[in-house]
């Protein structure tokens, strides 16, 4: 978590910083911090956002061509601007920002407590730079030495970025296990953690590998190991346009993505689905065909949003592929003993590919001889360089910190794998192909179709914001639709909502019902239909309100259902992709009715790169 810029050149550090940390928020904000190098370091630290920060420095002297700025999601030490980062040596030399976690911290800060050092935060970070100075100090070495031994002790994960009064034209970073970005222009660098805060300046990019150290002026950048080997940067060019991060006329990113659906579900398909010639072209697939073609079982690792995408997949693949599918959280995954190994698929899907939980998850399925194959959005990220082979959802890059866009091109990946696999092993029959291939090309017309309704929704919406719970039932291909759904409304939100098989709502949760708990139901035309009609009446018999997304044509839920919301017709395997329109709209309205900052929703952070 959190985010990192920094940047060294001829420009004033101090507006390129302060832009990128606000590109980076949706990775954190509990606080924000930039340090200065210029008349001595200058440290601004503040809890709160980026704009709270910035109201605090006017007035202040924000010079400089060289700085590093941090906005933070806290691990170690509560939300504060004691624990803001930049931290200072104790030294006073030295400046740092960091990204991950320390896990020896514990045992490094006794070292140094026995040395004398003190504290004056509750921070991992603060003890890293302390031991790096304190080596430096002693072993009367260079920064780059002692950051080079200093890491060679740590336990854990990082981006770490220095500034040094030593060297006022110089920043040091070093990466292991979080993503960090190098941007290179004309007498000048960026250094960030995506690479949105660094496009409009430049489109040369190198991303830096683990174990890798760069040292960084306005004219040079040097890359090695932690062996101080010399390594050549890979220069890459960056394919994103600055439009695709700014929010182009939209209050919210959120909204944006929401309404974003039609194009990037197109995009995602575009190329990849050939109906003249009923074909779906995807070269990750193709390249690892036979090992897909006979796994044993595929194992889907995910969290949140993408997880309940693995879900949707589950029912996909089984359905199409005829192969056993397991879901498994990363978090639960890893620290499980897993029996997997060769003959085992597994798919780690996620937005970001950065999520520390499904990257270790994967790490340890690989070293036991599964094949990994990457669902991914987030180009040449961490997931993606680990994976064996993949498939982007390329949804562009998803700055809300609620999963929208992402979630849609996800299915319409999976479905596109499952499709091509069923076909390949002979498992789905011609006429279904055929029809769901058709089908599936239409899915961005009908989204379309769905976000029409966004004013019907809006009133819902405000109808039902004062509600302080919600259940979400659905069966089949909705459950999952339904978990996602209570998801979103509660991060968006604030209010309790939960998910459920609509069956299973007779086993507890059904004793929640009464006149005040709004239950919404994904009751579209599927082969339960009129089971989940019998289940909506359950609900009515006890006085629920009922608010139901259902197939357009429907004559039966609106005469007992309080509130409907419409989705076209399809079939059941690709409506999830319609079905969570309504959902994401319902939670969008909710959080703007309750007057919340729905892009950064209290507490979260959009890739969680902490377990
Ligand atoms: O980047 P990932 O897809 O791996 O992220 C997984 C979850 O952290 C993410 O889906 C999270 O649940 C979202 N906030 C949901 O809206």
């Amino acid at each position: 978590m959190c985010g990192i810029v920094a940047y060294v050149g001829h420009r004033q550090a101090y507006p390129v910083i302060l832009k990128g940390l606000k590109r980076l928020e949706y990775r954190g904000y509990d606080s924000a911090g930039i340090a200065l190098l210029s008349d001595g370091l200058k440290l601004f630290k503040k809890k709160g956002k980026v704009a709270g920060l910035e109201d605090s420095l006017v007035g202040e002297n924000v010079q400089g061509h060289i700085g590093i700025g941090h906005t933070r999601w806290a691990t170690h030490g509560e939300p504060s601007d004691r624990n803001a980062h930049p931290h200072r040596s104790a030294s006073g030399k030295l400046a740092m920002i960091h990204n991950g976690i320390i896990e020896n911290y514990g045992q490094l800060k006794q070292e140094l407590l026995n040395k004398g050092y003190s504290f004056t935060s509750d921070t991992d970070t603060e003890v890293l730079l302390h031991f790096i100075d304190d080596i430096r100090e002693n072993n009367k070495c260079s920064l780059e030495e002692a950051i080079r031994i200093a890491l060679k002790r740590v336990v854990g994960a990082y981006v770490i970025v220095i500034v040094d009064t030593e060297s006022p034209d110089t920043l040091i970073a070093a990466r292991k296990g979080s993503p960090l970005v190098i941007g290179i222009g004309k007498g000048e660098h960026f250094l960030a953690s995506d690479a949105s805060p660094i496009i409009e300046y430049t489109k040369e990019v190198v991303y830096v590998n683990d174990y890798e150290l760069a040292i960084i002026r306005p004219d040079e950048l040097i890359l090695k190991n932690l062996g101080n080997e010399t390594l050549t940067p890979f220069v890459q060019k960056l394919d994103l346009e600055l439009a695709a991060i700014e929010k182009g006329g939209y209050e919210h990113f959120m909204l944006k993505e929401i309404f974003e659906q039609p194009h990037t579900i197109y995009d995602c398909l575009r190329g990849r689905l050939e109906l003249s010639e009923s074909k779906i072209i995807m070269s990750g697939v193709e390249q690892h065909l036979e090992q897909l073609k006979n796994a044993k079982r595929i194992i889907m690792v995910a969290c949140g949003t993408s997880w309940h995408a693995g879900l949707v997949a589950e029912y996909i693949f089984e359905e199409l592929c005829r192969v056993p599918v397991e879901v498994e959280y990363a978090s639960e995954f890893r620290y499980r003993n897993p029996i997997v190994g060769p003959g085992d698929v597994i798919i780690a899907i996620s937005q970001s590919g950065e999520t520390a939980d499904t990257l270790v998850a994967i790490e340890k399925a690989k070293e036991q001889g599964a094949l990994i194959f990457g669902v991914l959005n987030v180009v040449g990220s961490s997931i993606a360089r680990i994976s064996h082979g993949g498939a982007y959802t390329h949804a562009g890059p998803e700055i809300g910190v609620a999963s929208t866009k992402a979630f849609t091109a996800q299915l319409a990946v999976l479905t596109m794998i499952a499709l091509k696999l069923g076909r390949e092993k002979g498992t789905i029959d011609n006429d279904r192909y055929q029809r769901l291939l058709t089908e599936l090309s239409l899915i961005p017309e009908k989204v379309q179709t769905v976000l029409e309704q966004a004013e019907n929704i809006n009133s819902l919406a405000r109808k039902y914001a004062q509600a302080t719970d919600f259940l979400f039932l659905g069966r089949g291909y909705n459950f999952p639709v339904a978990l996602e759904g209570a998801l979103k409304l509660k991060e968006i939100s604030y209010i309790h909502a939960e998910g459920y098989p609509a069956a299973e709502m007779k086993h507890g949760p059904i004793a929640l019902v009464d006149d005040t708990l709004p239950v919404v139901f994904v009751a579209t035309k599927d082969p339960y239909h009129e089971k989940i009609v019998s289940n909506i009446q359950e609900i009515k018999a006890r006085k629920g309100k009922v608010i139901a997304v259902i197939s357009e044509g429907d004559e039966t839920i609106p005469q007992m259902a309080d509130d409907v919301m419409y989705v076209p017709a399809c079939d059941e395997i690709l409506a999830p992709m319609l079905n969570v329109i309504p959902l994401q709209l319902l939670s969008y309205y909710t959080g703007v009715h309750k007057g919340l900052d729905v892009d950064k929703p209290r507490n979260l952070a959009k890739s969680v790169t902490v377990e």
